[in-house]
């Protein structure tokens, strides 16, 4: 069992799995429960505290599964409500804590409430539990935008338009409706019945928005956009006594339950009301994820984020990969002059990327990310050092994204592409079939079974990183930058754990201190270029 620990989140290290990739138990070529089941003792020698699953309800798959028509169930595809028993069950003997993704900005268009909104009339009760509204003439009722492109209004036989952030198969709820808050609060104790620790909240900011007539513009969607509480459909103030509404059915618990708050609006002091007590917990900091590879841009971001988050009286919730970005060992070896932005929210319409180096940054800004005070969240296969499938055929790509863009931009799927476990045989271990995303070639020399035991190994590294993790405390949030060599990146933390990365072209030596691990072979003292390493410093060089 996990060890009793009331805020265990401020230092986890957290694993996604995104089931439909992770492993596949019966061949169909798609992951299940009972393949992530099987696998646990792969995340058991990882050495992670908690899993976050990804969607694994019924969903006809517009979003890959971000699109749930029955927030209570399981995909048969992905198995049944006693296999979610039988992971947390299994899980929790491994000291494992589960979080799983809770969707409420949107639903699936199959929900049966959304199907009972198109049956209904305009001004009727099902349909406010959506966001129907008139056109302005043959216009949309306002100039609001999908984050998959194009208009976030979509027109229904009667002539009504209703409102969709993401796909227009994900029509998005109205929060201000209290049956659909009453419903929400029914599907945390779902799985709080179930025994799952905490919920990752998808879209948080996103759930409040200006209702009132006539809808406002809604100008400016940047990532450089800071948020005031004004705009009309992101981080306004009401949503937060949404989650406090949350916060009092997951302190019904024992014990309390968490969230996990995902937010892609720009971090300021708003960003931490989310992570409140009174609220959902923790909020993912996407600073490190956005940052460009750089001795300047790395340091500015971990200083804002720990200073932000202490005033705050947080620690921070790192991350580097998700299911939704280019994974990190293809990013970080972008050129530091391409637009972060145009790459992030592409999916990658990837300019030539060097997958040596992609790698080698790679395990650098793991290591620094694990040596930094609060939590961590790790996707699947990061541990492989799994670069970013860019060359998928166009005929197997999924993603809202690319549909929406009318083919232009490929879209997430290049992440999202099953795990290899072994080196060789039918989809790499994944499964006894094939794959619903096709492997590239030689990702067999990138699974499981290759790294396993070899040292120097991405594997290898991840699991030494994280056994020298426990020995640290993490929930410390001081720490000391020491100037030295230039090109050399050196934070020292109160407990003495110092981690060095080496951002220069050649390499350089290493501080005094008892070297614990690098991310690269370290000769004569000297770090190569862009790797990173932890000593223990020595009091006396403090
Ligand atoms: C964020 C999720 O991570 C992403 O995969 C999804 O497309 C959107 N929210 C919409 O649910």
């Amino acid at each position: 069992m996990a060890r009793p620990d009331p805020r265990w989140w401020d230092t986890a290290v957290v694993y996604q799995v995104y089931p439909r990739s992770f492993a596949d138990s019966d061949g169909d070529g798609v992951g299940d429960l009972a393949g992530v089941t099987s696998r646990l003792d792969h995340l058991a020698g990882l050495g992670i505290d908690a899993i976050w699953l990804s969607p694994f309800y019924p969903s006809p798959l517009a979003d890959g599964g971000y699109d749930i028509v029955d927030h209570r169930a399981v995909d048969p595809r992905l198995g049944t409500l006693d296999d979610v028993d039988d992971l947390i069950a299994a899980a929790h003997r491994r000291g494992i804590r589960l979080i799983v993704d809770i969707v409420p900005n949107h639903t699936s268009d199959q929900h049966p409430w959304f199907r009972e909104a198109l049956a209904s009339p305009a001004g009727s009760s099902a349909r406010d539990r959506y966001i129907f509204r008139d056109g302005r003439g043959e216009e949309p009722p306002s100039d609001w935008r999908s984050h998959f492109g194009g208009s976030a209004w979509e027109r229904v036989g009667d002539g009504q338009w209703y409102c969709h952030l993401f796909a227009r198969e994900q029509p998005d709820l109205d929060w201000s409706n209290p049956e659909v808050r009453e419903h929400f609060h029914g599907v945390i104790r779902f799985w709080a019945d179930r025994g799952v620790d905490g919920f990752r909240v998808d879209a948080a900011h996103t759930l409040a928005k200006d209702l009132t007539e006539p809808l406002r513009s809604q100008p400016r969607l940047s990532r450089a956009l800071p948020l005031d509480g004004t705009d009309p459909l992101y981080d306004r103030d009401e949503v937060h006594s949404i989650f406090e509404g949350w916060r009092a059915v997951f302190d019904e618990y024992d014990p309390p339950r968490m969230a996990v708050a995902e937010t892609w609006s720009p971090r300021n002091e708003r960003s931490y009301l989310y992570a409140r007590p009174t609220e959902l917990g923790q909020v993912f900091d996407f600073s490190l994820l956005k940052a460009r590879w750089g001795l300047e841009e790395f340091r500015r971001v971990i200083e804002d984020s720990l200073s932000g988050h202490r005033a705050a009286g947080l620690l921070p919730t790192w991350v580097l990969s998700n299911h939704d970005v280019p994974r990190h060992a293809s990013r970080l070896a972008l050129d530091p002059d391409a637009d972060p932005d145009a790459w992030l929210l592409s999916g990658g319409t990837a300019p030539r990327i060097d997958p040596e180096r992609g790698a080698r940054r790679a395990r650098a800004a793991t290591l620094l990310m694990l040596a930094l005070p609060g939590s961590a969240y790790l996707y699947q296969g990061e541990e492989l050092g799994l670069p970013k499938v860019a060359d998928l055929p166009t005929a197997v790509l999924q993603d809202p994204v690319w549909f929406r863009s009318g083919g232009t931009v490929k879209g997430r799927d290049g992440c999202r592409v099953p795990l290899p476990w072994t080196r060789t045989g039918p989809s790499l271990g994944f499964g006894t079939g094939g794959s619903w995303l096709p492997q590239p070639p030689g990702f067999g020399r990138l699974s499981v079974a290759a790294q396993e035991g070899v040292s120097g190994s991405s594997l290898t590294l991840y699991r030494e990183a994280l056994r020298l993790r426990r020995r640290f405390d993490a929930a410390d949030p001081r720490i000391e930058w020491h100037d030295g060599e230039p090109g050399m990146l050196r934070l020292v933390r109160a407990d003495g754990l110092c981690c060095v990365v080496n951002f220069a072209s050649e390499p350089r030596p290493l501080p005094p201190g008892e070297l614990l691990l690098a991310s690269a072979p370290v000769e004569a003292g000297h770090l190569p270029s862009e790797s990173a390493a932890w000593l223990l410093r020595q009091r006396s060089t403090a």
